[in-house]
């Protein structure tokens, strides 16, 4: 890689999602050359009804492509010999030739009817001077996903439909805010008791990792307090609802008959050996290689502190399955106390890419999946990943007939390409929401749950 492509490369392509620039590219044109404000000949509402009919006709081929590449997927996978040959022309759908790092879909998306309700409620075509947008395609996206849950639902079952059985949701910025945690007056809460009222299963899948219950209790706090009080929901309903931890590593489930708590409380989350629900995959890894590549990680992270001179109060932690570099305090000599660090959008970007780009490039990870991101103002490696922690739950709810990537739902806020984020792995165990905070998962829900 020549330095400049690197650098072009490092700076942009982590942090892009080409599907969405693509779609905001084909948008683009319609808005340059019919978005134009009206001369004497036109009224404004012609206008806007001709750039909304041509953004729709183009939502509308971009649907079809994607039903186009379902079908593809399909025969290729029954065929699956020359599917694994990727220097067959024949081996890629149309989309998969235009973006080309485009991923699975499980489902169909109705693009176009998400794209008239984004519109009654963002006024897309009534704009002149902004053209369609990052957001205003990811939430077309969310919305084309959750018409498509809520036509699966009142279909049901014996007429074909393939309702949803599985929602699994990211912690910091889509449950609670960065750092936070479910109190008791969070709105999603009751969002929560109702996809278990409707015998939905919930995960909470977040890289928060701990090896205890207590950690997550106390985050989720809000949500067991009204899991235990609530009369509505029957005692196998509220064991539908699961913790899994550190990406993959650690499996909980609340019930309402904790024994041996020394608090004295008599409901929480139990806590299950991974022998009990571990893929294989998993437990083929053993301490010994993850040790390495933890240990690996952690030099990195020691040598990008140096490197990048940071103040020596950085800590870096380690964890049984994960390690992470968090801005810690500082004494302030001044005010006499400790004043909280912060690590700047450069620092971050910089530790995440390398420390992702070293550990996949040393031997330590050869036989082992990790995660590394970006969090906000932390950067962690996990052992493991998203994709797995879901699969695991699909097959701890029914081990007989695992929950299918086509009835599973993973909502999170972190979804950027290339080793910044870890939401974006989930992408290969199911459907996704992309969220930008725990006020769009709340609205999010009321609608799927409509
Ligand atoms: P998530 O958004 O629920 O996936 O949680 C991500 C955040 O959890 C990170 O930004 C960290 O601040 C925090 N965290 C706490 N422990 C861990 C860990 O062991 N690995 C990764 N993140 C952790
Ligand atoms: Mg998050």
């Amino acid at each position: 890689m020549s330095s400049r492509y690197r650098v072009e490369y490092h700076l942009k392509s982590h942090r892009k999602d080409e599907f969405i620039e693509w779609i905001k590219g084909l948008l683009a044109t319609p808005f340059v050359l019919h978005a134009v404000s009206p001369g004497e000949e036109e009224d404004d509402l012609t206008t806007t009804q001709r750039v909304k009919s041509k953004y729709a006709d183009i939502l509308k081929d971009i649907e079809q492509l994607i039903i186009n590449k379902i079908e593809f997927d399909k025969h290729n996978v029954a065929m699956s010999g020359a599917y694994l040959n990727e220097c067959s022309p024949d081996a890629k759908s149309r989309l998969n030739l235009l973006v080309p790092s485009i991923g699975t879909f499980f489902t169909e998306l109705p693009l176009e009817r998400a794209f008239l309700w984004e519109d009654s409620q963002r006024a897309i075509s009534s704009r002149r001077m902004i053209a369609p947008s990052f957001n205003d395609i990811r939430h077309i996206l969310n919305t084309a996903q959750i018409l498509h849950f809520i036509k699966q639902n009142k279909l049901g079952p014996h007429k074909g439909g393939k309702p949803l059985k599985l929602v699994t949701f990211d912690g910091d910025v889509t449950l609670y805010e960065d750092g936070g945690s479910l109190n008791d007056t969070n709105p999603v809460i009751p969002h929560i008791l109702q996809l278990l009222a409707n015998d939905i299963k919930v995960g909470i899948v977040t890289a928060a990792g701990y090896d205890e219950a207590k950690s997550y209790e106390s985050r989720l706090e809000g949500l067991m307090k009204q899991l235990h009080t609530s009369t509505i929901l029957t005692v196998e309903q509220k064991s539908n609802l699961t913790v899994m931890g550190g990406e993959c590593n650690y499996l909980f489930r609340y019930s309402d008959d904790i024994k041996d708590d020394s608090d004295g409380r008599a409901y929480g989350l139990e806590y299950f050996h991974r022998e009990t629900w571990a893929l294989d995959e998993i437990k083929n890894w053993t301490k010994q290689e993850m040790d390495a590549l933890l240990d690996f990680a952690e030099v990195t992270l020691h040598s990008l502190k140096k490197r990048l001179n940071l103040p020596e109060e950085v800590p870096i932690i380690r964890k049984k399955r994960a390690v992470g570099i968090i801005p810690g305090l500082k004494f302030d000599p001044v005010l006499q106390k400790k004043i909280a660090l912060k690590l700047s959008r450069e620092q971050l970007e910089e530790i995440v890419l390398t420390l992702q780009n070293s550990i996949a490039e040393s031997p330590t990870s050869r036989n082992i999946q990790f995660s590394c991101f970006d969090g906000g103002s932390d950067v962690w490696c996990d052992i493991g990943d998203k994709n797995l922690g879901i699969r695991c739950l699909q097959h701890f709810y029914d081990p007989e007939v695992p929950i299918q990537p086509f009835e599973t739902l993973h909502i999170g806020d972190q979804f950027a390409p290339m080793g910044s984020a870890n939401d974006f792995k989930a992408r290969l165990a199911g459907c996704t929401l992309w969220i930008a905070s725990p006020d769009e998962t709340v609205n999010i829900l009321k609608r799927l749950l409509e």
